[in-house]
């Protein structure tokens, strides 16, 4: 049967209709809309996002519809995607490191005018590419400190203070329009990484004078997951506002965000099958080198459902590892969940929260690949 686009009422009709013996990711368009709006309505400036977070056509479709109209690219192929699905949204090229041929590509058949760099030699090679400035937007991402992310991107992005007030000048005196942007790190949990990283852009900005035509403060804004809470949403956004309050910013000056794990996140919940059991570990059909990577370069706990057709489960819970599908012996959940006690081969277990950074990051290792969505209409699954 092919499930692609098929659309249940529940998870739990999902698993009466198809009883799928490979993994589905279950998309919920409403939670998609909710947080669009909500990066919409509170953000006090324009809104991209992260396609490399789940670059999934109906994941971009869903935003798109929900007003998104700009998208942080990190790649041709994903400026791609955008432009020949939305002709009237706007990509932005904000990986700071770039093949010429991309650069080529994105400038010359997608007319991409929006750059993010990190280095003098990055500018050199803009400038080799697609001459000069011509009113282009180049953004100088800085570096920023350590706030506790679960990922820290500064530690292999970023230009210091000193190389981003050179910098910023040149991209200036090259005929660009210059602008600042930085990443706080992905499952950022503490709204003050924002506010260190803005009084870093107001020093660079007065040491350059070089008043700013373009701002993006990045992504960062967290996730709930299983025993990871971080503040809401709306204290990232005051962080942000207040000091913007403190920056001497031109009237015009363009404020970005670029958003991935904060919208998508919460609007896709996985649906794994329980292939063996053996005592306390459930041998599943989805795992760390496919959808389950982030339980182990996050620690990431999602929360999680079981389900069963035609009965119920015991109330009694234990602890379980749980095995992925491959023959690797490193694919394993490095905790352990717990679940009911009489749990079988044929029931299925439900992760929630899971639409950031899992099939986009899927490998197609031992010949599995996760590639079924279907949309459903109950609220997410939570922790
Ligand atoms: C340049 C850039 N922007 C935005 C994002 C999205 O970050 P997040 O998903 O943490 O919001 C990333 C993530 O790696 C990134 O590298």
């Amino acid at each position: 049967m092919d499930n692609k686009n098929a659309h249940f009422a529940s998870v739990q009709s999902v698993i009466e209709t198809i009883e799928p013996g490979y993994p589905v990711y279950c998309l919920r368009p409403a939670e998609l809309r909710r947080c669009a709006k909500l990066f919409l309505d509170n953000f006090p400036g324009r809104v991209l996002y992260a396609v490399k977070c789940n670059p999934h056509l109906d994941v971009l479709k869903a935003l798109y519809g929900a007003g998104i109209r700009h998208f942080d690219t990190a790649s041709l192929v994903e400026v791609a995607t955008v432009r020949e699905n939305f002709p009237d949204a706007d990509t932005y090229f904000m990986h700071p490191v770039k093949p010429r041929a991309a650069i080529l590509g994105a400038h010359n058949v997608y007319g991409v005018a929006h750059w993010v760099i990190d280095h003098d030699s990055e500018l050199d090679k803009m400038i080799q590419v697609t001459g000069p400035g011509n009113g282009q937007v180049v953004l100088v991402r800085i570096h920023t400190e350590s706030f506790g992310a679960a990922y820290e991107l500064s530690d292999k992005f970023g230009a210091s203070n000193e190389q981003a007030v050179s910098l910023l000048k040149r991209v200036a005196k090259e005929g660009y329009q210059p602008g600042l942007a930085f990443h706080i790190g992905s499952q950022c949990r503490n709204p003050d990484a924002f506010r260190h990283a803005l009084a870093k852009v107001a020093d660079i900005t007065e040491k350059a004078d070089t008043p700013l035509q373009y701002l993006d403060v990045g992504g960062g804004f967290p996730a709930h997951y299983q025993e990871d809470h971080p503040p809401e949403f709306i204290k990232f956004v005051d962080a942000i506002k207040e000091s913007l309050g403190k920056l001497n910013l031109r009237g015009d000056c363009v404020l970005m965000c670029e958003p991935g794990r904060a919208l998508v996140a919460s609007s896709t919940s996985l649906l794994t099958q329980v292939h063996l059991r053996k005592d306390n570990a459930l041998y599943i059909n989805d795992g760390i080198y496919h959808s389950l990577s982030e339980t182990v370069s996050a620690n990431i706990k999602y929360p999680v459902r079981p389900h069963r057709l035609g009965g119920s489960f015991s109330e009694h819970t234990q602890a379980y590892t749980l095995f992925g599908p491959t023959c690797d012996c490193e694919d394993v959940l490095p905790y352990t969940v717990e679940l009911p006690s009489d749990i079988a081969e044929g029931d299925w277990i439900e992760f929630g929260q899971i639409g950031a950074y899992s099939n986009a990051l899927c490998t197609k290792f031992n010949g599995f690949e996760m590639e079924t969505f279907v949309t459903v209409d109950e609220p997410p699954l939570m922790g």
